[in-house]
Formats: C-alpha cells, structure tokens, sequence
C-alpha cells in the first residue's frame, strides 16, 4: 500500500514563503531566535504525528527586486535567516520518531567538514538527519563568497557530483563498522587498522583524510533533493532518495514524475554499483538492521527511498509524492 510521510516545512527566520504572515496577531515566528520556539515546534509535530520537520535555507539575500536587499528586509522576507542545523540537537531531544531534513548547499563549502556536521547530527539525532542537497541559486550568495557570479548551473552540478562522491567515501568508507572497540581495560578506543583516510583528485575537488566522526546510525543521512533542470534531474535520480516537486495539482506533477522516474530506473545500475561498492555497510543497511528505521523515526533505506511530501503552510504552494526507487 502506498504510504505517505508527512512533513512540516520551515526555515530558520521569520518569514519562510507565507510572506508578511508574521504580522498576523498569533504568529510567533518572530521568537525564531529561541531555542523554546523550535523544541516547542518539534514537540507539536511529533505528538501530531508528523513524520518530520523540514527546513529550508539561503545563504544570502534576495536583491534582484527593485535592484535592492531593501525590500526583503523591510518585509523579513528570509532575511534576517540563522543556520538551519543549529537547533536540530535540541529538537531531537525533546523528540523520539521525528525526522529532520535540513537544506545545506554544496557550492561554498568544503564536503569534508560538511560530512562531520552531518554525521554528528546523526549521531545526536540517533539517525534521524535527512540532507537536502542544494547548489544554489543566489548571485548575492556567491558574491558573499567571494565568487565574481553565481558558478554556471550545470557546472554547480557537476561539482555536487563530485562533492557527493567524496561524502559517499567519508561516511561510507573511512571507519570499518567494527574499528570502534572502546575497551576501558585495553585502553584502546578504536583499531586504526580499521580507520582509513580517503581521497578524491577531481575537477572540483581535491581531498585527502579521515572522516573526524565515528560511525552514526545511517552513516549516509536520508537525501533529498529538488532538482527541476534536465541536469538536477540526472543528479536526484542519481543520488536522492526523496525528490521535492512544486506541482499546482496532481495532473501537472505527472510528467515530471514519469520522468524523474524514468532517470532513475536508467542509474539504476549506478545506484546499485554505488550501494554495492560499499557492501559492508549499505547492504547492512538495507536488511534494515542498523537503519534509521530502528533506530531512530524514518524508514529503512529502501522502503524509504523515493518518498517525499511536505506539508507547506502555502497554500498554492504543493508538493505531491514521487517513487524513484
Ligand atoms: C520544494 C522545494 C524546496 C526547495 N528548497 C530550497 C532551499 O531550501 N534552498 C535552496 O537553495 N534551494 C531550494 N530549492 C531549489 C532547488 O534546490 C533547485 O534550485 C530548484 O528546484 C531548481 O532546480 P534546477 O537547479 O535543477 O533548475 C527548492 C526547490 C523546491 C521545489
């Protein structure tokens, strides 16, 4: 049967897409700097039954409208925006089953940090950490990163694929499932026989190390991603596990679902070389023994994969569910 999951969608700021909704009387997204507003937010969701929280993230500012930032900030319109995983640790403790997806973009970070911080939310969230991929879409952003422009689109993707390799080879290759011991009366916390550096020499990305995290419960957190192009397209099919659609109704969302799911049965054989290159772990994985679905609130990976929906407070604003397993 199929089966729906169901998310809530929001971002660190006041004003997320339900733009001046925060001068409504009952609106509290103001008190978005407290660290109460997100565990109270996160405990409503999970006694409503929630599957998770989403969050949504830019790292700059719009400014193309009136060739000035002024607008959006006179409104809040996703700006002023803290970092969205800042307040997932506290979100998972007052929680048990819900999920967390929280966007973070590849284009101005290296991976081999971004890997730690997902794997420690991992940990902390007991492997209910889901990642939205993102590359970017904001000029302001990349000038903010000392870029001159935004890099050329399918460009962003390609280094994405890059950066998702390297990830995949930190989080899945660099610390066997047994090089943790933690024997007190060997005084060995780990055997380096069993902890390796990892290395990547491409195009976009040079690297060489070991993953600074232990092991976390999924190793590879749950991926989404949204990619609308040709070119996002190829890459959710190649590596999302849930893919995000705007659709205004079921009708209009089909033949992008034919399609993503068309791409996906194509990398079927990538996706399996993938998950069979790490056959200790992914396949550890699959049989659902070590999964989130045990451990913490999301599905194991291969009933999970595929399956996106969100809840939006817009309300011309849909997504419907889309299988690429
Ligand atoms: C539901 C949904 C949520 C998205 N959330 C974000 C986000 O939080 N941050 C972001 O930078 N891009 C976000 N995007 C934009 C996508 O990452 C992507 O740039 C967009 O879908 C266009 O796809 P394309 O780059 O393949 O053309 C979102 C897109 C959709 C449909």
């Amino acid at each position: 049967m199929k089966k729906m999951q169901i998310y809530a969608f929001d971002m660190n700021c006041v004003g997320h897409i339900n733009h001046g909704l925060w001068t409504h009387p009952r609106d509290r997204s103001a008190r978005y700097t407290d660290l109460d507003y997100w565990t109270e937010f996160a405990s409503i969701a999970e006694r409503g039954k929630l599957d998770g929280i989403f969050l949504a993230d830019i790292v700059g500012v719009y400014d193309v409208y009136k060739a000035s930032p002024a607008p959006v900030i006179e409104t809040a319109a996703q700006i002023p925006v803290n970092d969205p995983l800042i307040p997932i640790s506290a979100m998972a403790y007052v929680t048990k089953h819900l999920g967390f997806g929280v966007t973070v973009n590849t284009t101005y970070e290296p991976p081999f940090l971004l890997a730690r911080r997902m794997s420690t939310l991992d940990h902390l969230t007991r492997g209910r950490i889901g990642w939205n991929i993102v590359t970017g879409y904001l000029d302001s952003a990349a000038r903010s990163m000392g870029f001159d422009t935004l890099p050329e689109h399918d460009a962003r993707y390609d280094a994405a694929e890059e950066y998702l390799e390297i990830l995949y080879k930190l989080w899945e290759g660099s610390w066997d499932d047994d090089a943790v011991l933690r024997d007190k009366a060997g005084g060995i916390y780990a055997d380096p026989s069993k902890v390796r550096a990892v290395s990547h020499d491409g195009k976009y990305y040079r690297m060489e190390g070991i993953h600074l995290a232990e092991p976390s419960p999924q190793r590879t957190p749950l991926l989404f991603q949204a990619g609308a192009s040709a070119r996002g397209q190829d890459f959710a099919a190649r590596h999302a596990e849930c893919v995000f659609i705007a659709s205004p109704n079921p009708g209009a969302a089909r033949p992008t679902v034919d399609a993503l799911r068309a791409k996906a049965a194509a990398f079927r054989p990538w996706r399996r070389r993938r998950e069979g290159s790490q056959p200790d772990h992914r396949c550890r994985r699959a049989d659902g023994k070590t999964s989130a679905g045990e451990v913490g609130g999301l599905s194991p990976p291969c009933e999970r994969r595929g399956l996106a929906c969100a809840l939006l407070r817009l309300r011309w604003y849909r997504l419907f569910e889309v299988r690429i397993g």
